[in-house]
């Protein structure tokens, strides 16, 4: 009987992994631990709120005192750990949030698990989520292996990198048992719309600009957020214990083309004339330090542990259009009140 805490269940990412696991694993309790800070919206999980194994717990967790109660309330066995500060825009603005979060929340949830679970650490999973972004910058050709150096470029992936870095080494240190896995760009329904692909998704829908950052010809590697949340249920029961993998879809997209591909696709769903949205495309001044490219090779999850992405990429993205298109309240909550802010702080000054 697993009792898996899931830290930023309420997020992105973590609501897809909670959704999949309180569904497909009735048997599991699930706890969704997490902050609720502007990423973090229960409004993500509200067709499976009431379900009997679900239970969510508001917890900070750089707060030991209750991450220890958590764990002794509901008899944690396993961690999935995904909370985090994930926008590296804001990584750029407030760099310390992400030292906290990412970094020292981390070390504080792997010594509350190593604490409770002393007895026999055999027993018990601590998986933690990571990003490509840990590896840096690929030049025109090549593919991140599980085996590329870190090499971070901006405040976010440096404290993921750190995070990484200290699960690692609980692991040698402690036998705390764990597994790694460092994922390519995420995208479809839930997303905050501070990322990419959401944030243009609304200006569309408002016709307002489309900011493309510095040239366009960045190029991210992108997976549909349900095919990362199959991924993390294959890595946690079938990884390897204290081994890392790769999850990507082998879907590069330089910026500017994806950005016309979504435009194109949104005109037709709309019922807008054919361009019309391209027009709202705007240059604007480019993000420091911004990494030019991102690859995985994600060949070793799929030879090891039979895994692979279940939509193309054309698929993921109109599902996600209509997925917006059809959830307009929830668009309209999260983009209410402290988003404005955001929005006008980040973009009017470029
Ligand atoms: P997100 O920003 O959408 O969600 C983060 C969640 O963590 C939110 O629910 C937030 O409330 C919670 N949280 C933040 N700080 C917390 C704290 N101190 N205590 C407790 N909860 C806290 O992020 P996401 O995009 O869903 O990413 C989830 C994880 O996956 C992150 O670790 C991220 O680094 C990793 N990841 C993301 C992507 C991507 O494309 N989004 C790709 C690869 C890996
Ligand atoms: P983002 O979604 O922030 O993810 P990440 O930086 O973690 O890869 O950005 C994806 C790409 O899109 C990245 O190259 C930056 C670029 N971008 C823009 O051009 N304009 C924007 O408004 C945003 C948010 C991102």
């Amino acid at each position: 009987m697993k009792h898996i805490a899931i830290t930023g269940g309420a997020g992105f990412i973590g609501s897809h992994v909670v959704r999949l696991f309180v569904t497909r694993y009735p048997q599991y309790k699930i706890v969704n631990l997490d902050a609720l800070t502007y990423a973090g919206n229960l409004e993500n999980l509200k067709d499976i709120e009431h379900s009997n194994n679900y239970f969510f717990e508001k917890v900070n967790i750089l707060d030991t005192a209750a991450l220890q109660a958590v764990f002794e309330k509901h008899a944690i066995t396993d961690v999935i750990h995904l909370a985090a500060e994930s926008h590296v825009d804001r990584s750029i603005v407030s760099p310390l949030d992400f030292v906290y979060t990412n970094v020292i929340g981390t070390v504080n949830l792997l010594n509350v698990a190593k604490d409770k679970w002393k007895e026999d650490y055999s027993q018990h999973l601590f998986y933690h989520v990571s990003t490509d972004e840990v590896y840096g910058a690929l030049g025109d050709t090549g593919f991140f292996t599980e085996t590329t150096s870190y090499h971070p470029n901006s405040p976010y992936s440096a404290s993921k990198a750190s995070s990484d870095h200290f699960v690692r080494a609980y692991a040698e240190t402690y036998h705390l048992q764990t597994v790694v896995s460092n994922c390519s760009n995420n995208y479809g329904p839930y997303h905050f719309p501070e990322k990419l692909i959401p944030l243009f998704i609304n200006n569309i829908i408002n016709k307002k600009p489309l900011p493309v950052y510095g040239d366009g010809l960045y190029t991210r590697d992108w997976l549909f957020v349900k095919d990362h949340a199959t991924a993390i249920d294959t890595v946690f029961h079938r990884g390897k214990i204290n081994d890392t993998y790769n999850i990507g879809g082998f879907n590069e997209w330089k910026n500017i083309d994806l950005v016309k591909l979504l435009c194109k696709l949104m005109d037709e769903k709309l019922g807008r004339q054919q361009g019309e949205s391209e027009q709202l495309i705007t240059y604007v001044k480019d993000r420091p330090g911004h990494d030019r490219r991102y690859a995985i090779d994600a060949s070793k999850i799929n030879t090891e542990l039979g895994w692979k992405p279940s939509v193309t990429f054309e698929e993921g993205l109109s599902q996600t259009i209509d997925w917006y298109l059809q959830n307009t309240e929830w668009l309209q909550h999260v983009t209410s009140g402290a988003y404005q802010h955001y929005y006008e702080s980040m973009y009017e000054a470029r």
